[in-house]
């Protein structure tokens, strides 16, 4: 089993990234950022809670995104899957609370991997980015073109824009990464365990990269 997190700034392409990797490791994509989102789509209380928090580009608090990893990470053990950590641990406290739970459950990330790209692109990739609304397929109206701008090439769905997609929202995300997020990197570097791969190419050279890390550390698993 292979637990990876994998860290890098608002729109360096964590969640494209992810969904590949899911498919290739057999791996539960566990996105913070789309668990909390579904919680706003069905209007739960804790989704009532955090949408102004997202709206303006926060962090959420440590207690409910930690709830809400805990759940998912039993579920991936009783199905005997790894996790591909996708938007955290996004700060230090969490860092350490998710080696603890993964402690506590005799496993841990056996892989941490930074994808490195500049605020400038991430503000294009951003501000181009659009999301089917039914299916959750993401797109880019620069880069990864829908057949048509507004709908779904897969399911037909109307494409929208992400609401802390706005250049305000954007701004505070990336202040809360370097300020929250980026210690975490200092950390893993001081251990020497943090891969870094630039998200500055084309998804598939990405991709590629990850694959050998992935494929290399996955080999010496079992081997003490
Ligand atoms: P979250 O959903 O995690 O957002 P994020 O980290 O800001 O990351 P994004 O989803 O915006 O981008 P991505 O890196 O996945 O890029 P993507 O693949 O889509 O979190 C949202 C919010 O939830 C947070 O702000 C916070 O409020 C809350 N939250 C979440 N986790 C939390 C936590 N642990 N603690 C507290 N709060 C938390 O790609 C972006 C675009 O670029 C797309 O259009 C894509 O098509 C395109 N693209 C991808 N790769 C490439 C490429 N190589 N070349 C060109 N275009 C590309």
């Amino acid at each position: 089993m292979l637990n990876v997190a994998l860290f890098g700034p608002p729109g360096c392409g964590k969640g494209t990234q992810a969904e590949l990797l899911c498919q290739h490791f057999r791996l539960l994509h566990l996105s913070t950022g789309e668990l909390l989102r579904a919680e706003r789509r069905e209007a739960s209380e804790l989704g009532r809670r955090v949408d102004a928090i997202m709206k303006e580009g926060e962090l959420v608090p440590d207690d409910i995104v930690g709830e809400l990893v805990r759940k998912e990470v039993r579920r991936a053990l009783n199905e005997n899957l790894g996790v591909l950590f996708d938007g955290y641990p996004r700060n230090l406290s969490q860092l350490e609370a998710l080696e603890s739970l993964l402690g506590e459950l005799e496993t841990e990330i056996h892989c941490y991997v930074s994808l490195e790209i500049s605020d400038e692109k991430v503000i294009g990739r951003l501000t181009s980015r659009r999301t089917c609304s039914d299916c959750g397929k993401v797109y880019n109206l620069i880069w990864h073109k829908p057949r048509r701008d507004d709908t779904c090439d897969n399911c037909s769905g109307e494409l929208y824009q992400r609401s802390d997609d706005r250049p305000e929202a954007i701004a505070r995300r990336l202040e809360e990464y370097h300020g929250q997020t980026s210690p975490i990197m200092d950390e893993l570097n001081t251990r020497s365990v943090l891969h870094h791969v630039s998200a500055e190419r084309s998804i598939a050279e990405i991709q590629d990269d990850l694959v050998d890390i992935l494929e290399a550390r996955k080999a010496t698993i079992g081997q003490g």
